[in-house]
């Protein structure tokens, strides 16, 4: 599958292709001019959809969650809203559900995650040698995103993984007093790196 039919393959991404696309386009008359069209490459395929993932997040954690506080709603963001009526989930399980419904489908041809080398949930653990390096890489370069490629199974891999970084009060104090944390985990304070998304795309 190329790249290019892996990102027409993702739903509501049409804004991210349009400006990738054409950015592209510009500057290689030879490139833009071949029958396969103009191409991106893994890496900026997976900025955009980073992009468009965090906009996602921020946007729910600021005009829903954030907003259902200023109201003094009856409705509040937890952890366990499924046992409760009167309550929506955290973002980062928004954003865990959302990654399991692109990883079931077969179509997307990519697949995202949340990782870090403290988790509370034990699913973000880094499930390969190349996670391990790329959320060392995060924490002792912060602000910089890690790019590599690894072979898994018969297949070669683009990863991306982005910095999640302590933005906001509310991200380290809700995890460093989780009863989740274990021995080793830090005491986070304001912009630490947390952990990372990752965005992994198999290669044709
Ligand atoms: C009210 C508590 C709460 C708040 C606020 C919160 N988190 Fe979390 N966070 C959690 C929980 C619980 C999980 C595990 C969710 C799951 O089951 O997928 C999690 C997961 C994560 C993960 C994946 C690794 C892990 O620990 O499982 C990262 C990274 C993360 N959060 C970063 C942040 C950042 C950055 C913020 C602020 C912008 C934030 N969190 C705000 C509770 C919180």
């Amino acid at each position: 599958m190329t790249i290019q039919r892996i990102f027409f393959a993702v739903a509501g991404l049409s804004a991210v292709i349009v400006g990738t696309l054409s950015m592209t386009g510009c500057g290689s008359s030879e490139a833009s001019s071949s029958s396969s069209g103009p191409t991106i490459t893994p890496q900026q395929f997976a900025d955009g959809v980073h992009a468009v993932m965090m906009a996602d997040r921020t946007v729910y954690a600021t005009h829903v969650v954030t907003n259902l506080k200023k109201q003094e709603s009856v409705v509040t963001a937890d952890e366990y809203w499924q046992d409760s009526d009167d309550a929506i989930p955290l973002p980062a399980q928004m954003f865990r559900m959302g990654a399991e419904l692109v990883d079931e489908n077969k179509e997307a041809g990519f697949t995202y995650a949340l990782r870090s080398s403290w988790p509370l949930n034990e699913q973000h653990q880094a499930k390969t040698d190349l996670e391990k390096k790329a959320l060392q890489y995060i924490v002792e370069n912060p602000g910089d995103n890690f790019y590599g490629e690894e072979v898994l199974g018969d297949t070669n891999y683009f990863v991306a993984v982005y910095p999640d970084r302590a933005v906001a009060e509310a991200c380290w104090t809700c995890h460093n007093d989780h009863p989740n944390r274990g021995d080793d985990y830090p005491e986070f304070e304001k912009d630490d790196v947390m952990g990372g998304v990752l965005v992994r795309i198999p290669l044709p």
